[in-house]
């Protein structure tokens, strides 16, 4: 199975999402993380754990490395933000299913709409769309942004990943966001990318 991970706008999570999606497949067969964006936060992550002691439980490799990791049974791609409707149609094409996280604000929401709009252009069905960083009730942001995705008819994660400081921690440290100590909200945080694992693995139809 290949997931995908990409946004036109950056910081939305793309690589937060990728290290924990990767790391919930990893638990069902052997995975690896192919690292497309040249910053390759991803690699870095997992330079950050192996010098913590503490290494990813899966693979992270550049894409120039990512031939000698075929035998494996998922791959999950970490992208770059783009503006290039030619990259998505590229993107699209090389995997099983196209997460696009989003948080939810206005200007990630428009970056979405026009990602979408592309989608739907090149024809597929092959994308979801998670919100991600979603303040805690009793704010509406995450509310509101599900109702507006519902009513544009895009397909929507039922699981939704809050805000949560572990997941910065867990960047900082290189390791996954359950890792995270003495951090109550660690253990829930990583439930929910459990939860879009299980989404994942449901739409993909290998569950
Ligand atoms: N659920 C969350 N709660 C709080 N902070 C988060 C959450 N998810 C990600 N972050 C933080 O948001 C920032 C951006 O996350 P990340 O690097 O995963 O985004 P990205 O889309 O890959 O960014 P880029 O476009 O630069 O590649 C990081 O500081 C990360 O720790
Ligand atoms: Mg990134």
């Amino acid at each position: 199975m290949i997931i995908t991970t990409a946004s036109f706008k950056g910081g939305v999570a793309k690589t937060t999402t990728a290290i924990h999606i990767a790391a919930y497949l990893q638990e069902r067969g052997d995975t690896v993380l192919i690292d497309g964006d040249p910053n390759r936060s991803a690699c870095r992550w997992a330079e950050r754990g192996l010098a913590n002691n503490q290494p990813l439980p899966f693979k992270v490799v550049g894409v120039n490395q990512a031939a000698r990791y075929r035998a494996c049974e998922h791959f999950v791609i970490d992208t770059e933000a783009r503006a290039e409707a030619e990259d998505l149609k590229e993107i699209l094409e090389g995997c099983d299913l196209l997460v696009l996280p989003t948080t939810p604000d206005t200007l990630s929401l428009d970056a979405l709409v026009q990602t979408v709009e592309l989608l739907q252009k090149i024809g597929t069905g092959k994308y979801r769309v998670l919100l991600t960083r979603v303040p805690p009730p009793p704010r509406r942001e995450g509310a509101d942004a599900r109702d507006f995705l519902k009513e544009m008819g895009f397909p929507v994660f039922t699981g939704k990943i809050r805000e949560a400081v572990a997941f910065q921690k867990a960047g900082n440290d290189g390791i996954l966001v359950h890792k995270v100590k003495g951090d109550r909200r660690a253990r829930m945080a990583w439930n929910e990318y459990c939860t879009i694992g299980k989404e994942i693995m449901h739409a993909a139809g290998k569950e």
